[in-house]
């Protein structure tokens, strides 16, 4: 594992992997080998309440996507559903110049899908690039807002990803990271054992791979509480800090405006 081997690098690490770079090659080879059937396992396994998270959270950002001429990253995009949910509220606020909203992955089978889901659906269809997170192909201070949902989780280097993201944003530019949590109290518990028993099963039932639906847990068990997320975000050059759970805390949202 990537933290036996560099205790101060903290990101995900699936099975097998040695260091940062054979982690971020195996998130990849996961995510490409499921991309057929992601939609499908995501709404099933999440009773859809996916749905509600994704579109909560561009709403949240209404105040951005109703100024003229904005620019848009959504990071590990997948097949497109938060970039889709930021592209509609952008549509539906009508600025007089629409924003520009870019999904980036580094899985092209993920995009593919992406791509072939945002056939005539909006106004201005987002664009997809295939980049890694952590090495992104844009200049400094291009964005005025960043977001990743159930993303950035997988990133094999939390903090490298968080200064990336405040790279490309501009001074004041806002960051909204959405990602599972672990609630606490009797809900936590019952939520526990579907997570960690029945999900699993299900996931590797419907998908035919077994390692992602035993790795989701994993990652989400390893991922950093609030308070210390917070904190790194503070690190890596974000101020207005907050985290506003959805779902009694199954998942929340990270928020953070880059220091000006
Ligand atoms: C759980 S999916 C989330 C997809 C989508 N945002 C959603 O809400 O359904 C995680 C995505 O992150 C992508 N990903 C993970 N690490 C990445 C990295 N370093 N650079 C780019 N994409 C990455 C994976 O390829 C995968 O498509």
């Amino acid at each position: 594992m990537n933290q036996e081997l560099n205790p101060r690098i903290v990101g995900a690490s699936p099975a097998g992997a040695r260091d940062r770079d054979s982690a971020s090659a195996a998130v990849r080879e996961m995510f490409t080998s499921i991309a057929p059937r992601y939609d499908l396992l995501n709404h099933v396994l999440s009773f859809n309440i996916d749905r509600l998270w994704w579109r909560r959270t561009a709403r949240s950002f209404d105040a951005i996507l109703k100024r003229p001429n904005v620019r848009v990253l959504d990071l590990c995009c997948g097949t497109g559903d938060m970039t889709f949910a930021l592209s509609r509220r952008a549509n539906s606020a009508a600025p007089q110049i629409p924003p520009q909203i870019l999904g980036a992955d580094f899985s092209h089978a993920m995009l593919q899908r992406a791509a072939a889901k945002g056939k005539g659906t909006t106004l201005r269809p987002p664009q997809w690039i295939e980049a890694d997170a952590l090495q992104l192909p844009f200049p400094d201070g291009y964005f005025h807002l960043v977001t990743s949902a159930f993303g950035f989780r997988n990133l094999a280097d939390y903090d490298a990803g968080l200064r990336e993201i405040a790279r490309v944003l501009a001074p004041g530019g806002e960051c909204g990271i959405l990602d599972f949590g672990e609630p606490g109290g009797l809900i936590g518990q019952c939520y526990r054992v579907y997570f960690k028993k029945v999900l699993p099963a299900i996931g590797t039932v419907l998908s035919g791979v077994r390692g992602p639906y035993a790795y989701l847990p994993a990652s989400v068990e390893r991922f950093p509480s609030p308070d210390e997320m917070l904190g790194r975000m503070h690190q890596s050059g974000f101020r207005e800090l907050s985290w506003t759970p959805y779902t009694f805390g199954v998942a929340g949202l990270y928020r953070g405006v880059k220091n000006a």
